[in-house]
C-alpha cells in the first residue's frame, strides 16, 4: 500500500510541479535522489558511464520517463533516446539504452510506441548498441510483450525484461523468439497475490527457474539483482562461464556487491539512468525498498 500510495503521489502532475516550484523542497529531494540518478542532462549520464566503462563494467543507461500521455512529449522522448544511441555508438563502451514503452507512447497508441521503437532499433543498429524493454506493471504485460516480439523479428537486439514474480513469467520465459536478450527482475510493481508472489523463497526458486530455461534455450540473460543468495546461485550453477550471462545491477545500490563481482572477474553492467523525472524515478526506489526513505531523509538534512 505504501509502494502504491507513493508512485500515485508521484505521478500527479500537481504534486509535481509543486515540488519543481518549492525553492526548498526541490534542492533537498534532488540531493536525495543523486544516490540513484546521474543528473539531469544526458551528459551527467555519459560521464558516470565512462567513469564506469573505464573501470570495465558495462552499463545500460535510461532517460528517465513513463507514462506520457502527450504525443508530441513520447515523440521528443524518443529524439533523446536517439541521440543517446548516437553518443554511446561513437563512445566504443559496451553500453545499451534501456526505456519503458509508455514514455514513448504505450499509453496513447500501441502503434506509436512500435513506430518509436522501430526508429530507435533502426539508429541503435547502425551505431552497434542495444535496446532493452523494461517490464512495466501487469496491467501492460500483453502489449509489452507483442511489441516486443514483433521488433525482435525484425531487430534481435532488442532486449525484453521479464520479472519472475508475474506468475505467468515462466510461460512467457518458454515463448521467447529464439536467441533473445533477455532481463530477469524480480519486479518492481505492488501486484495482487493472484497475479504475482511477493518477495519470498518461492520467489527466488522461480528467478531460477526462468534465468535456467533462457539459459538452456540460448538467449542472452542479465541477471538483474542485488540478492546475494541468488547471485551465489548463479556463480555455484557456472552461468557466467557461458558467455552470454552477466549481472546487472541499479546505479547507487549496493556498489560494494557489484564491485566485488567485478573484482573476481564476474561480467557486470551497472544500469544508470538521468533525466528531469528524477522525482518519479527516487519514488520508485524508495517505494521497492522503504529503508531508502530513512536515507533519503539523512540525505536531504545533510548526512
Ligand atoms: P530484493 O528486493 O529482495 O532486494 C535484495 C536486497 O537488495 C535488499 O535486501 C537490499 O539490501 C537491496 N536493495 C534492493 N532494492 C533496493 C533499493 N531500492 N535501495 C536500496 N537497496 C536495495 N523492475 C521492473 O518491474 N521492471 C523493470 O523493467 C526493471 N528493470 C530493472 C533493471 C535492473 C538492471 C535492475 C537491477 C532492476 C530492475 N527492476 C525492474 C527492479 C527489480 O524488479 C527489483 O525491484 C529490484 O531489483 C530490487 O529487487 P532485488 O532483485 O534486488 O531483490
Amino acid at each position: 500500500a505504501f509502494a502504491d500510495a507513493l508512485k500515485s503521489i508521484a505521478r500527479r502532475s500537481d504534486v509535481k510541479a509543486c515540488v519543481e516550484a518549492d525553492p526548498v523542497l526541490y534542492p533537498l529531494l534532488r540531493r536525495a535522489a543523486a544516490r540513484f540518478v546521474t543528473g539531469d542532462a544526458r551528459q551527467d549520464g555519459l560521464t558516470i558511464a565512462r567513469n564506469l566503462s573505464s573501470l570495465g563494467y558495462r552499463v545500460s543507461l535510461e532517460y528517465i520517463g513513463e507514462n506520457t500521455t502527450d504525443a508530441e512529449e513520447c515523440n521528443a522522448a524518443a529524439r533523446e533516446m536517439e541521440e543517446l544511441i548516437g553518443d554511446l555508438g561513437s563512445s566504443r563502451m559496451l553500453a545499451r539504452v534501456s526505456f519503458d514503452l509508455s514514455h514513448i507512447g504505450l499509453r496513447i497508441d500501441d502503434e506509436l510506441a512500435y513506430e518509436n521503437l522501430m526508429k530507435l532499433a533502426a539508429t541503435a543498429d547502425k551505431s552497434g548498441i542495444e535496446l532493452f524493454i523494461s517490464m512495466e506493471e501487469s496491467a501492460k504485460t500483453d502489449e509489452i510483450l507483442a511489441i516486443h516480439e514483433r521488433a525482435a523479428r525484425i531487430h534481435s537486439h532488442v532486449g525484453i525484461t521479464l520479472q519472475a514474480h508475474l506468475h505467468r513469467s515462466e510461460e512467457d520465459a518458454r515463448k521467447l523468439p529464439a536467441n533473445s536478450l533477455v532481463r530477469v527482475v524480480k519486479g518492481a510493481y505492488k501486484e495482487p497475490d493472484t497475479i504475482a508472489l511477493p518477495r519470498s523463497g518461492k520467489l527466488n526458486e522461480r528467478f531460477l527457474t526462468i534465468t535456467e530455461q533462457c539459459v538452456r534455450n540460448g538467449h542472452r540473460v542479465s541477471f538483474a539483482t542485488h540478492d546475494e543468495s541468488l547471485i551465489e546461485e548463479a556463480i555455484a550453477r557456472k552461468w557466467p562461464a557461458s558467455g552470454r550471462f552477466e549481472f546487472e545491477t541499479l546505479y547507487g545500490i549496493k556498489p560494494d556487491l557489484s564491485a566485488g563481482l567485478q573484482e573476481k572477474g564476474q561480467p557486470v553492467r551497472i544500469y544508470l539512468t538521468y533525466g528531469r523525472e528524477w522525482y518519479l524515478y527516487l519514488c520508485h526506489r524508495i517505494a521497492e525498498f522503504p529503508p531508502n526513505l530513512y536515507r533519503a531523509v539523512t540525505a536531504m538534512i545533510g548526512g
